[in-house]
């Protein structure tokens, strides 16, 4: 009998015999703005199967790691829902198409999974003839357990837009015990826990458009996944995945804490397969840098850690036992993800003072919610407004779901459509609260110079003085105008770094340059006149503030200097989350799950200021995305980066993509110094 580690071996070892590279997977964060996580094995190709890159090599094969939230409910109730799962996959790159990949996963599927050929079904697409045929002739498939099925069994995509076709998918018959009767076939009702999706074969060949039509794509492609959690249950007789090799370690684990047994009641081992589930994920996601948060994916994490804490209590255990699930999770996949030893430590207390967290707003709240009901009981009342519900949900962060359970154990109705209500008041608000900041930002003064004059040009990289034109000038609050050239070499308040000040002047005139902004890369300088007055058309020098230019500097390249040290002593899952770099000082934000301690600042400032002392060139070049990625450089979450990217690197030590000014030599910052942490 195959073990999991077994099949996962050998399925990249079969496709790397045809000649597939084997990718190594990649991160749950997809390197992808349309998607929160990376939900199947072909995520991490999407620019190959669109054309929109050249694929390294024509045939890749990977196992990957997978998370999908979409049926969180459902996990653990079924035998074979998941939020983590792992993928196998074979792709193909405008290189083979359908009649390869059907026939080598019949192969696989039988010579070396060595599965029952009798047992199998296929499925096709409605009006794939040739999958069809291929399935007939190349792999002597019966056609009386060949399925066709309609667009939403058998069409994969992988989102509204974008690359996607029709699919052959292979099934596995667990026989009559599992539903149905001797005459069924895949599709007929109460038949769903009897016949086994294990491969699913996509033949991509289209691009969805906006408008829904489809377009062929520039080469056609394979997209293949298999569940290796279907497959190991499948090969090793069980009747879920939770009882393979994969995860029944974990499960055993789970119950040894909580002091539980696995299969005496359903109730026990559904919450027993929740923690199963949920340990793994929660894993593998702080392993890929997941941070647990109120929004993206730190949500998902945050969500899918406080069901399993729930599942804990719902077990009667009430310490902390999440972080010492992780041991076990990584134990059981460290093979397969070796990087997960290397992070145990981290994970363990990421999740550990999560857990911590949400204990503590479980215990307050289910105190709260006893109390509510204690003052409903004395006044004769069992109904629970929505106001109440909605207060322990919005202000204390206590699943509604809750609140339901404990007042039905003591008899209490809670109004679930007034908490509903209460939501979408919320949202409601949040709505006209973004609507409002948007009418803010739209100002007509910028709307006109723009139709007019385009964008005004930066040239402050270079030079701090330069002579420009007025093209526009309106008065502004408290006496003071905003003046727009057709150049000009201030500095716009961005990418944390304050606005330049300085002068303009010219025979007649003089004015104090306050602070510059930007918005859609048209330069507005804020000034007070000190003599004349400002004519548009007019040619006028513009003299930044130097020495405040260089104080600022020097706080932006150590800010640069500061972010990788960082990295280094507290961990990579350090990210920039904001920042403001002025002349006087610089402030970094970042997330991290505690606060950094003192033996840490001291070693951060060690790392800066002897690097300070090595003097080392600051090196400016340009690059497309591609290649600044190729150097390593950090890019920021978030930020929208455009075709050609502006590295700012201090050759050694720190790669970063930055707009901002920069000394030309790291010794200028002469000494560094962290005077204060929050
Ligand atoms: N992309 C397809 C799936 O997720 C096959 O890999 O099922």
């Amino acid at each position: 009998m195959l073990t999991g580690n077994e099949i996962r071996e050998k399925f990249i070892e079969f496709f790397m015999q045809k000649q597939h590279k084997h990718f190594e997977s990649a991160s749950l964060i997809p390197d992808d703005p349309t998607l929160l996580l990376t939900v199947a094995g072909m995520v991490p190709f999407k620019p190959y199967f669109l054309g929109q890159k050249e694929a390294p090599y024509p045939r890749v094969t990977t196992y990957q790691k997978c998370i999908r939230t979409n049926d969180l409910e459902n996990v653990g109730r079924t035998a074979r829902h998941h939020t983590f799962f792992e993928m196998l996959g074979n792709f193909s790159f405008g290189d083979y198409f359908k009649e390869e990949a059907i026939a080598w996963s019949w192969e696989f599927v039988t010579e070396v999974l060595k599965l029952d050929k009798d047992k199998l079904w296929v499925t096709v697409f409605t009006t794939d003839d040739e999958a069809e045929r291929i399935w007939i002739e190349k792999c002597n498939f019966p056609k009386e357990r060949i399925v066709r099925m309609g667009e939403s069994e058998n069409w994969w995509s992988a989102g509204p837009t974008g690359s996607c076709g029709p699919c052959s998918e292979i099934h596995v018959d667990l026989g009559v015990q599992y539903g149905g009767d001797e005459n069924s076939k895949i599709g007929d009702e109460g038949t769903d826990n009897r016949f086994i999706e294990i491969w699913n074969l996509v033949f991509t060949e289209w691009n969805r458009m906006e408008d829904g039509s489809l377009e062929p794509l520039p080469k056609k492609n394979i997209d293949t996944g298999a569940g290796l959690e279907r497959i190991a249950a499948v090969v090793q007789g069980k009747p879920n995945n939770f009882e393979t090799d994969l995860l029944f370690p974990i499960l055993e684990e789970a119950a040894r804490i909580t002091g539980s047994q696995y299969g005496k009641n359903p109730e026990t081992n559904f919450s027993l397969k929740v923690i199963t589930d949920h340990a793994r994920a929660v894993t593998f996601l702080v392993n890929d840098g997941v941070i647990p948060s109120n929004e993206g994916r730190g949500y998902i994490l945050r969500r899918i850690l406080r069901r399993a804490v729930r599942h804990g209590r719902l077990l009667g255990y009430k310490e902390l036992f999440m972080y010492k699930m992780v041991d076990k999770v990584v134990e059981r996949f460290e093979v397969a993800y070796p990087d997960l030893k290397k992070n145990l430590e981290n994970i363990r207390k990421i999740v550990k003072i999560e857990e911590e967290k949400f204990s503590n707003t479980l215990d307050q709240g289910i105190q709260l919610v006893n109390q509510e009901i204690d003052n409903l009981l004395v006044n004769g009342k069992n109904k629970l407004d929505g106001e109440v519900s909605f207060k322990l949900y919005d202000t204390y962060g206590f699943p509604y779901e809750l609140t339901e359970e404990i007042a039905e154990e003591r008899g209490v109705t809670v109004l679930r459509e007034e908490f509903e209500a209460k939501m979408e008041e919320q949202k409601e608000k949040a709505r006209s609260a973004r609507e409002v900041v948007m009418e803010k930002g739209q100002d007509s003064f910028i709307e006109d110079f723009y139709d007019k004059h385009g964008v005004t040009k930066f040239t402050g990289y270079e030079k701090t003085e330069d002579e420009a034109t007025l093209l526009s000038s309106r008065e502004a609050k408290d006496g003071k105008y905003l003046l727009i050239f057709d150049k000009t070499p201030f500095y716009a308040e961005s990418g944390g770094q304050v606005g330049d000040q300085g002068r303009i002047y010219s025979d007649n005139f003089s004015a104090k340059v306050l602070d510059v902004q930007k918005q859609k890369d048209i330069f507005i300088h804020t000034v007070e006149i000190e003599k004349g007055s400002a004519e548009e058309n007019k040619t006028y020098k513009l003299e930044v503030n130097l020495l405040r230019r260089l104080d600022t500097a020097k706080n932006h390249t150590a800010t640069h200097l500061l972010h990788k040290a960082l990295r280094e002593v507290v961990g990579t899952h350090v990210q920039q989350a904001g920042s403001l770099v002025d002349p006087d000082k610089l402030r970094f934000d970042f997330s991290h799950y505690e606060a950094v301690t003192a033996e840490q600042l001291a070693k951060i400032e060690n790392i800066v200021n002897e690097k300070i002392r090595e003097g080392i060139d600051v090196v400016v070049s340009h690059h497309s995305i591609e290649e600044a990625k190729n150097l390593g450089a950090m890019m920021l979450f978030g930020d929208k980066y455009g075709e050609v990217v502006r590295v700012v690197d201090v050759p050694g030590f720190s790669t970063e993509l930055c707009g901002g000014t920069h000394i030309d030599n790291i010794a200028k910052i002469g000494l560094f110094k962290i005077v204060s942490e929050g």
